[in-house]
This record gives C-alpha cells, sequence and structure tokens, in this order.
C-alpha cells in the first residue's frame, strides 16, 4: 500500500548557526547536497509513496538543482518563519492526497537509514506515532542563568529527539491546526501531541542520524569519506652562467645559476607539479605555458600558491611534502631549514609537514659532472571524497 505513507522534509531554514556557505541543506557533504541524501534514501524507500520537501521561496533554483534527475519528488511547497510553520503548510500541501502515515523529517540530518525509517513506520503503525530518540550519556545539568547549576536530573530519564518523526496524518493536521490557532510554538512535531495529551511512541535513534546545525557538524559527519591522494613531481635544470641559484625561494651562493622556466626555482617547480598531480589537474606547463612570455621571470611562488588555490577550491589540504634535490653543488643541507620554512609559509601549513632532503649522485652522470640538477617531490593530500 505504497500511497499510504507520505514523507515532509522541511528545508525552509536559513541554517543561521551553521556558519557562511548559503543554507546549509544545499551544501555538500560527501559529495552530495544534505538534502539530496534524505531525498535520495526516501524516495528509494519501498513503503513509502510520497516525498514532498518544504522549501525558502528564495530556494527555488536551488531546490531544482538538487533534486535534479531524481524521479519520485512532488513540487515543493514554500515552507514559513518558523520550522512548525514549515511542517504545518507542508501537512495543508498533503491534505488532498490524505496518506494514512506521515513521517516529517529534517533536511539537515542527510544519513537517516533505512532501518531507522522502517522502525518509526512499524512504530507508528503499532502505537499511532512514535519518534527516534538516543539516550542521552552526559550528565545533565539545570541552570536557569547558564552559570549556577540548579540541579541534576537523572539523566536515564531524558532522550534527545531526532526525526523522521511518524505519525497518522489526520492526527497530526489536527494537532497542527490546534497549535497554530492558539498561537503556541512547539520545537518539534512530538511536542505537539504531547500537549494534546496524545502518546508518542519512542524508538531507538541513531547517532549518524545527526542533525547538522554547526560548522563543525559538516567536517564531523563529512570525515568518512575523505581520501587520500599522492602526487608526484620531477623536474631537472640545466646549470648556466651565474653566481647564485634559487630553491624554495632561498637564494645561495654557487659558480653557476640554472637556467629556465621563470626564476628556475626547480624545488618548487617539483612541488606545484606533485600537488597538481595529486589533484589529476595536469601539471605546471598547463597552467603557466613556457611559450607565454607573461611567466618569463615570474616567482615560482605563484605557481606554488596557484596549486594551493585549487586544492582549497576542492576543499583539500596538504598532509606532507617530501622533497628531493640532487646535485654534488650547491650543497642544499645547510640550507634545508630555510627552505623548509620558506615552503611552509608559502602553503601556509607547519613546517612539521615539510621536508627537505638532499643527496649527489657520486659523480655519475650529468648530475655528477655539474651540468644540472634534479629535484623530485611527493605530496601527499587529503580530499573530499565523492568525486
Ligand atoms: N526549517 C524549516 N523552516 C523554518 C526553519 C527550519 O523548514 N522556518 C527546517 C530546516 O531547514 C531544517 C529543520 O527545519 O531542516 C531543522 O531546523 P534547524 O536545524 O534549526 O535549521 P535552520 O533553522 O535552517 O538553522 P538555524 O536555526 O541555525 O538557522
Ligand atoms: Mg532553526
Amino acid at each position: 500500500m505504497k500511497r499510504d505513507i507520505a514523507v515532509i522534509i522541511v528545508a525552509a531554514g536559513r541554517g543561521e548557526r551553521a556558519g557562511p556557505g548559503g543554507p546549509k541543506q544545499y551544501r555538500k557533504i560527501r559529495g552530495k547536497p544534505l538534502l539530496r541524501h534524505s531525498l535520495e534514501r526516501f524516495v528509494a524507500h519501498p513503503e513509502i509513496g510520497q516525498v514532498l520537501t518544504v522549501i525558502a521561496a528564495s530556494d527555488e533554483e536551488r531546490f531544482a538543482e538538487c533534486a535534479g534527475g531524481l524521479a519520485g519528488t512532488t513540487t515543493p511547497v514554500v515552507g514559513g518563519e518558523t520550522r512548525q510553520q514549515s511542517v504545518h503548510l507542508g501537512l495543508k500541501a498533503l491534505a488532498s492526497t490524505l496518506p494514512e502515515i506521515v513521517l516529517i523529517h529534517d533536511a539537515a540530518r542527510p544519513f537517516v537509514s533505512t532501518k531507522l525509517i522502517d522502525s518509526v513506520i512499524m512504530a507508528v503503525r503499532e502505537r499511532g506515532a512514535a519518534i527516534p530518540a538516543l539516550p542521552v550519556t552526559d550528565t545533565l545539568k539545570h541552570s536557569r542563568d547558564g552559570r549556577t547549576i540548579t540541579a541534576t536530573p537523572d539523566r536515564t530519564e531524558f532522550h534527545a529527539a531526532q526525526t523522521p518523526q511518524g505519525f497518522r496524518f489526520a492526527d497530526i493536521l489536527e494537532a497542527h491546526d490546534k497549535a497554530a490557532a492558539n498561537g503556541r510554538a512547539f520545537t518539534d512535531d512530538a511536542a505537539i501531541m504531547e500537549w494534546l495529551d496524545k502518546p508518542v511512541a519512542l524508538v531507538a535513534g541513531e547517532p549518524e542520524n545527526h542533525k547538522v546545525t554547526l560548522p563543525q557538524d559538516f567536517i564531523a559527519l563529512d570525515v568518512q569519506s575523505r581520501e587520500t591522494r599522492v602526487g608526484t613531481g620531477y623536474d631537472i635544470h640545466r646549470f648556466g652562467p651565474g653566481d647564485s641559484v634559487t630553491l624554495c625561494g632561498i637564494q645561495m651562493p654557487h659558480d653557476a645559476s640554472l637556467i629556465g622556466h621563470s626564476d628556475a626555482d626547480a624545488g618548487l617547480h617539483v612541488l606545484t607539479d606533485a600537488i597538481l598531480g595529486a589533484l589529476a589537474e595536469g601539471d605546471i606547463g598547463t597552467h603557466f605555458p613556457p611559450s607565454d612570455p607573461k611567466w618569463r621571470g615570474e616567482p615560482s611562488d605563484t605557481f606554488l600558491k596557484f596549486a594551493i588555490g585549487r586544492l582549497a577550491a576542492r576543499g583539500g589540504r596538504i598532509l606532507h611534502l617530501d622533497l628531493t634535490m640532487m646535485c654534488e653543488a650547491p650543497k642544499i643541507v645547510p640550507h634545508a631549514t630555510a627552505m623548509r620554512a620558506s615552503v611552509a609559509t608559502i602553503c601556509g601549513i607547519a613546517e612539521s609537514r615539510v621536508s627537505v632532503k638532499a643527496t649527489t649522485s657520486e659523480k655519475m652522470g650529468f648530475v655528477g659532472r655539474g651540468e644540472g640538477l634534479v629535484a623530485m617531490a611527493t605530496a601527499t593530500i587529503e580530499l573530499p571524497g565523492g568525486d
């Protein structure tokens, strides 16, 4: 009896506590907008016949993009000033289809499981109304002013409410109508039933079904999907006439200079390539063609900062950079500390995440003859998964 169960997903809030980045329900977590996660789970549920989203009037385009290509969602309705009003408007929009049972869910809870949906539906069938909740694990303190404790209630009697909250449709519509007519404000739907002395059952909630409320909730819930990637960079430069070389932005005296693209800072070039490699976004030459006179003499930190910018735009971060210089001279080790500090500053990371090593090639080959220098780098980065 698929048509008998409808779902209202409330997504008309502004997400003010979640910080900048637009309304939280349209921000991505584990590669998809929060709301999309809930939509997919409810649409795929075999017993659910209707999935109605309540959105803000200004979010029509955002919703269309978020729900794009997903069959089984109803045209959204516009919500109100408060969550309670948004739910009420959703219920009124469903009144003509008169489902037997309605589940009311926060778009801000993207990871509701099919098992949890099943247990709420089953409890509504048996007991008329049900919500998922988690036992409170911290000791609770009551305080009127937030400064002094007035009581320590028995925490075993307390449970933290989640959604989806399930009701017989006619009961919850009537309850919302009464609450609105009496000007009463409640923070969840179960509370309205309680106000009317109607019993509401508890079923076991799930920690994964946490509500994204604060900026740190995005990071905490996203963590499982972060992936680690490794990229390498390799570069050879020839020595030519001159009296110093610049490596990782540090100038060191030498009886020759490096010939090459821009300022020929092979250290920064390979680090740039290593990061671009880890992103699979080409190499330094793709973005700064040597044929373009614009980049001649360009300080190489421009390239590295560009790669860091690409990484940041993908929501990633550097875990570690490891650089190896291969040359007979100049001696790198005396400059390694300054080079590490320079790279750390350019990349905005701790020096402990930057390694600079050096080796000679035992007088063999072009490096051994002092004709040129080889630089190699490995970048280990972390990216949000799901692309
Ligand atoms: N909600 C809604 N209409 C409102 C207010 C809230 O549909 N007028 C929805 C939110 O979009 C969210 C759910 O109710 O999915 C729970 O509310 P909350 O976590 O408080 O979200 P926001 O109100 O968006 O966030 P904030 O209170 O931080 O502004
Ligand atoms: Mg709110």
